[in-house]
């Protein structure tokens, strides 16, 4: 089973590029499934049940989220009712939405598991043990696991890694928008990278318009920030996952949008 998993998709600039690119990245890669990081799909901050629909209308099959995703109040009803989004299982019992689902692929059920780091960022329980406890939980309703670890640090999301490794296909790093050159299979067969990067403007700061981000730190004062739309690049990668629900490979997709 092949796995395309797109970083996180910010505003309209990103999901217009990943339309552009979609049909070259299917006709090169052939994925069985498309799972994208949709927490800033809208307007570069949060998602709706609409920019989630125009995802899946693109042919993701999976929308991992994050830290964003109770940005828009009118999204938590769509959270709690499709299936096929995710937000990070360590907030709060009772938060809107689910931290993992299962996808049938033929013969392969796959369990997508989507956690938040706790550096720096707000959970309500470790990832750690949260790991553990969704994975016992998916324990005999899944072949393969694939993992969102939406985290800040480099440390933490590592440390993942070999919490994971063997226990599931692949543990991908999301949310800083800033791809790393460490994609690999760990040993215990698992695929695992630091970050997949983000889907959208290189030409501004991490997504926003490079003015806005650097006034912001020259003054140190609030600054709105507005998305950047110049020179979209998808950032992504490939896995190939055997019978079994270990990694066989793991290819970074580092393309410019058509
Ligand atoms: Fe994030």
């Amino acid at each position: 089973m092949r796995f395309l998993f797109i970083g996180d998709i910010v505003g309209k600039p990103g999901r217009a590029g990943l339309a552009a690119a979609m049909p070259e990245l299917r006709e090169k890669h052939s994925p069985d499934l498309v799972i994208a990081n949709g927490e800033n799909s809208a307007g570069g901050l949060g998602i709706t049940e609409k920019t989630a629909g125009e995802l899946f209308e693109l042919g993701v099959g999976v929308i991992t989220t994050g830290n964003h995703v109770y940005r828009h109040r009118d999204a938590y009803g769509f959270l709690d009712r499709d299936h096929r989004v995710v937000r990070p299982a360590n907030y709060p019992a009772g938060n809107p939405g689910r931290g993992a689902t299962v996808v049938e692929l033929g013969a392969m059920r796959v369990g997508v598991l989507n956690l938040s780091g706790a550096v720096q960022l707000r959970v309500a329980r470790s990832p750690v043990p949260e790991a553990d406890a969704q994975l016992a939980r998916l324990d005999g309703d899944v072949d393969a696991v694939i993992v969102d670890f939406h985290a800040e640090t480099t440390s933490e999301k590592v440390a993942m890694g070999w919490h994971l490794d063997g226990r599931v296909a692949a543990c991908l790093g999301t949310h800083t928008h800033v791809p790393t050159a460490d994609a690999r299979v760990l040993p215990g067969g698992t695929a695992y990278i630091s970050d997949v990067g983000m889907t959208g403007s290189r030409a501004g700061v991490i997504g926003v318009r490079r003015e806005q981000a650097l006034e912001s730190f020259r003054t140190q004062m609030p600054i709105k920030f507005d998305t950047a739309d110049e020179d979209v690049w998808i950032n992504a990668v490939v896995v190939d996952v055997r019978d079994d629900g270990s990694a066989s490979s793991i290819d970074q997709v580092l393309i410019p949008a058509p």
